[in-house]
């Protein structure tokens, strides 16, 4: 039984938990204010809100839910475009029709939503955290400069948003009905349910479902799922012994916020826009994108520049391997289908650090890597290399720790010459392959050009291209 809030209502459902939430909701339900475009994540029609009790209190993410399985519901408040209706419009509703927002109006009630989870969220209320909040929504009739004006007009009216008292706030001054005000109590009544990790042979791990929802949606939904995105106790960031740990269903939106991931680089803002949208970055896990094992995916090339470790768990048993030695092959992992991913870990840089991370795709937001690569270097005082890791993803079969580029940098004064040789050194540890994202000869060239931009952006007094 799935228990969940939609809306107002109270839900109990004995329908699989693999089914995809948006056809819970529309067909269902019948809440028909959610669309459904790509079912891939890319257009965002069909966002809700999932609200999820923490310390008494509610925080509001958005999320696509055409690749959402209804079980990652389970004990949280959902809202779709209908649950953020008022008698009247609401403001964002009023500022999307007063600034000529809305044509044809397939995508409006993602737009809609997602400003709401805008509205809801902790973060500065600029226009520019307002435009990032959008991000993920495509708008085929407006050409945007209206739903820009119209997320003008929203941040305006947020000004006076009491922080402490946000939700309060937000209703009285008609961005939310007054029923979400008692969310929060409600589902204090479904704390508690289990999710057993122990008896998981012939189930399927999911975490966000962004891989699995859009490689194969159909396989889902007889399967058995082990709902790992619901195990709290597999979230959070923490430091030990000098150590960032990453708990495995931490999302990729959760390490944007860490102030632990953010002391690695000034960028690091920067490096999370590149990936994805709000709403898949909200879902999307860190052991999501290790084990999917993608060549390109961009946590792994981000945590393989760290040199970071695996934590693997077999019905209590743990293994910790380097991640590096994890990718044993295209899509082949050191991994029994027995075990789960418990958590990511790497030492905390010590020294003087420079950490760095670029991604070219055919757009600059919102799409897959061509190439990616991450590089992580500590110096000592006197400017010379203590450790070194340098990572690549779209240039071999797996996401590649360059080996003996980042060992030929140790132990070596920074300077232009040896980041010179360190290019060529990089292009014999990789064997691209022509796809549809590059030839080998362009993803070589860009290789080679990302590294000249690591040391353009951590070496500026040392390293003219
Ligand atoms: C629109 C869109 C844009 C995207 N953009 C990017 C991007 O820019 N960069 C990028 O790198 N990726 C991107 N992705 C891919 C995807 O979002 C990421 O790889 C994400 O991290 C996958 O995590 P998940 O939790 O959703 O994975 P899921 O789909 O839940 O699972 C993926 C795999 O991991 C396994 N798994 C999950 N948790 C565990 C666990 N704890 N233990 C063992 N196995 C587990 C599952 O069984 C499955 O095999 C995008 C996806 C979409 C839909
Ligand atoms: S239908 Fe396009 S993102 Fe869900
Ligand atoms: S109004 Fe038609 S797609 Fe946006």
């Amino acid at each position: 039984m799935i228990k969940f809030i939609l809306n107002n209502e109270s839900i109990e459902t004995d329908l699989p938990s693999g089914m995809v939430l948006a056809d819970y909701i529309r067909y269902k339900e019948c809440l028909t204010g959610t669309k459904l475009g790509c079912r891939e994540g890319d257009c965002g029609a069909c966002t809700i809100l999932v609200g999820t009790r923490v310390n008494s209190e509610m925080i509001y993410e958005s999320v696509t839910s055409c690749l959402m399985p209804l079980g990652n519901a389970e004990s949280k408040h959902i809202v779709t475009v209908e649950g953020v209706n008022i008698i009247g419009l609401n403001k964002i509703q009023a500022a999307m029709t007063n600034e000529g927002g809305t044509q044809c109006g397939f995508c409006t009630p993602g737009f809609i939503v997602s400003l709401c989870g805008f509205a809801l969220s902790k973060g500065s209320k600029s226009q520019e955290e307002g435009i990032l909040a959008i991000a993920g929504n495509i708008c085929r009739c407006t050409g945007y400069k209206s739903i820009e004006r119209a997320v003008e007009h929203i941040v305006k009216e947020l000004e006076g948003l009491d922080g402490n008292n946000r939700l309060d706030w937000l209703i009285e001054n008609d961005f939310l009905p007054s029923y979400f005000s008692g969310i929060a109590a409600r589902l204090k009544n479904y704390e508690g349910k289990e999710i057993n990790l122990a008896t998981h042979q012939q189930k399927v791990f999911v975490g966000g479902g962004t891989d699995l929802y859009v490689q194969r949606p159909q396989e889902m939904l007889p399967v058995e799922i082990v709902h790992t995105a619901q195990r709290e106790d597999l979230k959070g960031i923490w430091k030990a012994s000098g150590h960032c740990h990453i708990g495995a269903s931490t999302s990729t939106e959760a390490l944007k916020q860490s102030p632990l991931i953010q002391s690695l680089s000034p960028n690091s803002d920067h490096f999370f826009n590149l990936i994805s949208s709000l709403q898949i970055r909200n879902m999307a896990t860190v052991a999501g994108n290790l084990v999917n094992a993608s060549p390109i995916g961009d946590l792994a090339v981000f945590l393989l520049a760290l040199d970071s470790n695996i934590v693997l768990n077999d019905n209590g048993a743990l293994r910790e391997i380097p991640l590096k030695d994890f990718f044993q092959g295209y899509k082949t992992l050191d991994k029994k289908e027995s075990e789960f991913v418990q958590e990511v870990n790497f030492a905390l840089p010590r020294a003087k650090h420079y950490f760095n991370f670029e991604k070219v795709c055919k757009r600059t937001y919102l799409d897959i890597a061509s190439v990616n690569t991450a590089i992580n270097i500590e110096c000592n005082n006197h400017g010379k290399v203590i450790k070194a890791g340098l990572a690549a993803g779209g240039v071999a079969p797996v996401p590649k720790y360059l080996a003996q580029t980042s060992a030929f940098l140790v132990g070596k004064q920074i300077n232009q010459a040896l980041l010179e040789e360190s290019l060529d050194l990089a292009q014999k540890e990789v064997s691209p392959i022509s796809d549809v994202r590059g030839s080998v000869e362009y993803k070589r060239l860009l290789l080679r050009q990302l590294m000249k931009a690591h040391y353009q952006v951590l070496f500026p007094d040392v390293y003219l291209a």
